[in-house]
């Protein structure tokens, strides 16, 4: 069975086309590389000892993707990454983010149906319950953006669901990730972030590195046991198997099916650095500043719907997170560069 990966040079995109390869489907990437570096896709063929075929295409030039279709006519199914990412940014630039996550997703849905594809995974995120009234969080939550980035993936979410409800064809799965970290445990293959990191993760490792002096904790107030925020943090490689199942599962059925991805457990900021402290063997200086505005006290998972459906729950600890985490890290320093 091929697969064609949109963004599969990206960071979550390059781990499930790892899992992809050694579950012995075919694949076809499409990234334009506007977040991402070639060399991912090099080491992707190093760990797998496999190869696929790699387009440097921007999935919003309905012609590029059309002629990718025309010379992969038995593409079975889409996994549709490519996007951009930063919250902070997508504030600044809303345009930039509405143009490329929702105007080029609606292209790249163009192509599909022209070319008669219809199954279709779709990279959503947690951030789609803006701040829930409660925790764990179920899919059945209210949901509602705070910023572009997350109206950005809750449109797009809307436009599968009408796109299931108008054609009976279409089989799509909205897979709500929490919050990705970790790393191949090759330490071949992992986040690397352009710039000063957003996350929480990128940030602590390039301390640990010495690359960065110090991390900011944004408030150590809110309404949580140590005062600091609390997130689901999921192992990236656990994420990239989440597609399969997702994959697999909805091959059998029609009709659009939403997932949260997450470890259902919460860790706080303070509760990651002791931890990758323990990890690394390196000290993470910090200072606590203000809140970082927009963020939330507590956001993670209820994930037994993945479970019962889809026969998917995340298996790798915090430990084994950071631990991968810190081996990518130390062994790239400078990322793909
Ligand atoms: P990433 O930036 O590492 O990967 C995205 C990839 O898409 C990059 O390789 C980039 O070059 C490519 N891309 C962007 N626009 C493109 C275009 N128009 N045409 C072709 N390629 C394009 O990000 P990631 O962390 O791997 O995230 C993947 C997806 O998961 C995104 O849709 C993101 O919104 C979503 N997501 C990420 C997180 C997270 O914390 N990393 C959480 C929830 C959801
Ligand atoms: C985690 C915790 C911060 C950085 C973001 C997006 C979300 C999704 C995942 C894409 C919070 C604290 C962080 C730092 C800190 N992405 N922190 N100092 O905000 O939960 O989610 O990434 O879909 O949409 O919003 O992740 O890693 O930025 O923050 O104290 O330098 O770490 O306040 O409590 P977040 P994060």
């Amino acid at each position: 069975m091929k697969i064609l990966v949109t963004g599969g040079a990206g960071y979550i995109g390059s781990h499930t086309v790892v899992e992809l390869l050694n579950s012995g489907f075919k694949v076809v990437i499409a990234d334009d590389l506007s977040n991402s570096s070639i060399e991912a896709l090099e080491r992707v063929k190093k760990i797998t000892g496999k190869d696929f075929d790699y387009y440097q295409l921007d999935i919003g030039k309905s012609d590029s993707v059309r002629n990718l279709l025309n010379e992969h006519t038995d593409i079975a199914a889409v996994i549709h990454f490519a996007a951009f990412k930063a919250v902070g940014e997508s504030s600044q630039n809303p345009l930039k983010y509405y143009k490329n996550n929702v105007a080029n997703t609606i292209i790249l849905l163009e192509e599909l149906k022209r070319a008669g594809i219809y199954q279709f995974v779709f990279s959503s995120s947690a951030t789609v319950y803006g701040d829930p009234n409660a925790v764990p969080i179920t899919e059945g939550f209210p949901i509602g953006a705070t910023n572009p980035y997350g109206q950005s993936k809750l449109t797009v979410e809307e436009i599968l669901t009408d796109l299931a409800k108008s054609e009976h064809k279409w089989s799509i799965s909205i897979l709500r990730y929490f919050n990705p970290i970790g790393a191949h445990e090759s330490g071949l293959i992992g986040e690397d972030p352009n710039g000063i990191p957003d996350n929480l993760l990128p940030y602590v490792s390039q301390v640990a590195v010495g690359k960065l002096d110090k991390l900011r904790v944004f408030g150590e107030d809110y309404d949580t046991p140590d005062g600091t925020g609390i997130r689901d943090y999921i192992h990236v490689v656990d994420l990239a198997k989440g597609h399969i199942k997702a994959l697999v599962n909805q091959s059998k059925k029609h009709g659009c099916f939403t997932y949260n991805l997450g470890t259902g457990k919460g860790y706080s900021v303070f509760n990651i650095i002791k931890e990758f402290e323990v990890v690394s063997g390196k000290k993470i200086p910090y200072k606590v500043v203000d809140r970082r505005p927009g963020d939330i006290a507590e956001c993670w998972a209820n994930a037994s719907l993945a479970k019962v459906e889809l026969g998917w729950e995340a298996e790798y600890d915090l430990n084994r997170m950071l631990e991968d985490t810190w081996r990518w890290q130390s062994k790239n320093p400078n990322g793909y560069e």
